[in-house]
């Protein structure tokens, strides 16, 4: 099998690189990333000089490098998981997540209807569903309400791709994710940020109450998830997967503190986040049910071990937070810092 992975050298694709690598490795991986602020090559170090890992630095809205990549590596399947992903960027500027999320992906759909590639598998978020109350899970057949421009851009990413099964015949696989964690995360996301701030004695900066509801799953149970879905997904089907992990973001924070050592009073509570969605629970029976997955991690152990990993790989968090991120920060959090 020759997949093409997109997104690959960002937090989730890089940690998907590995896992195809170590649990299929007669299969090849052809990795197309443009590199933008979240992908770094560095996450992919180990996998430097393996010949079945192809990457290749280009952007999924370029048809006619899509074509050739498909063509030249015979590709069969497509996993596609390159995106904007951060939903205060999408406030900030929502364009370039219509450019990438809804127009990139409507180019790679393109171009496996033409090449009648095996099956194109959509890596969506639960985010699609918006926001939950108190009580309920997102089911696969709740309807989408999506909230913020990202989110908005992921549905429509998520419902192009079942048309091109309905309309077309086009074999997809849609996938709906609740939030990840671990290694590799980029420190903008809640975890990695509060890890990194924490370490530096900066403040945490906890949007409103802080009692927002995110449902956590370690980054390799969603890896092994979005692998079940490729090989046994049924073709049109949509498949939750979450780890039942809920926790209050306040919660989290003071879980980092306590593990790294660091006094609460570092949490700054700041200026909500403009449409801040509640709370987000999933229900992920149907791909336990169907394809026979189950996460290994708990969120105790799992969230340990990302500290543990954050703690050991100081220079990569410190590296990726200079430059670009830098000036992104500035705009972003100082402000908010003062709320
Ligand atoms: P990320 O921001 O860490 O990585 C995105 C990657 O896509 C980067 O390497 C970037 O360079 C690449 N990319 C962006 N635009 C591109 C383009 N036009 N052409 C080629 N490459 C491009 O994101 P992530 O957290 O790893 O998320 C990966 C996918 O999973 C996204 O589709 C996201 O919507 C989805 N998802 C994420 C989560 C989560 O908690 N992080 C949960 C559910 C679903
Ligand atoms: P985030 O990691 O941005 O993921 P998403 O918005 O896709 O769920 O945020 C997770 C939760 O943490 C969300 O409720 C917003 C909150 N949050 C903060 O309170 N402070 C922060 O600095 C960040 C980045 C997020």
């Amino acid at each position: 099998m020759n997949v093409l992975v997109t997104g690959g050298c960002g937090f989730i694709g890089s940690n998907l690189v590995k896992y195809l690598r170590k649990h299929r490795p007669a299969w090849t991986v052809v990795n197309l990333d443009k590199l933008t602020y979240a992908g770094n090559l560095e996450n992919l170090t180990e996998l430097e000089k393996d010949p079945k890992h192809v990457f290749v630095k280009g952007d999924i809205g370029n048809r006619e490098l899509i074509d050739h990549l498909i063509f030249q590596h015979k590709v069969d399947a497509i996993m596609h998981l390159a995106a904007e992903s951060h939903v205060d960027r999408s406030i900030l500027g929502p364009e370039a997540f219509i450019v990438a999320n809804v127009l990139g992906t409507n180019v790679l759909l393109e171009a496996a209807r033409h090449a009648k590639l095996s099956r194109f598998l959509m890596v969506s978020t639960d985010e699609v569903y918006g926001s939950l109350g108190p009580t309920g899970l997102f089911t696969e057949t709740t309807p989408l309400d999506p909230s913020s421009p990202y989110s908005a851009s992921k549905a429509s990413a998520d419902l192009i791709t079942l048309a091109y099964e309905h309309t077309f015949g086009l074999d997809v696989v849609v996938t709906r994710c609740s939030n990840n964690y671990g290694p590799y995360q980029f420190p903008e996301k809640l975890i990695p940020l509060m890890i990194a701030n924490a370490l530096a004695d900066k403040p945490l900066p906890v949007y409103g109450d802080g009692k927002n509801v995110r449902d956590w799953l370690q980054v390799e149970d969603h890896c092994a998830a979005l692998t079940l879905a490729l090989e046994k997904g049924q073709k049109g089907g949509v498949y939750n997967i979450g780890g039942n992990s809920e926790r209050e973001n306040i919660q989290i924070v003071k879980m980092i503190l306590a593990a790294v050592g660091k006094p609460e009073s570092l949490i700054k509570y700041v200026t909500d986040r403009p449409g801040h969605d509640k709370r987000y629970a999933i229900d992920a029976s149907k791909i336990k049910r169907e394809l026979g997955w189950t996460p290994a991690h708990t969120f105790e152990k799992g969230l340990a071990e990302t500290v543990k990993w954050y703690l050991d790989n100081r220079p990569w968090w410190e590296r990726v937070m200079s430059g670009a991120y830098k000036t992104y920060f500035d705009s972003q959090y100082a402000h908010r810092l003062q709320g």
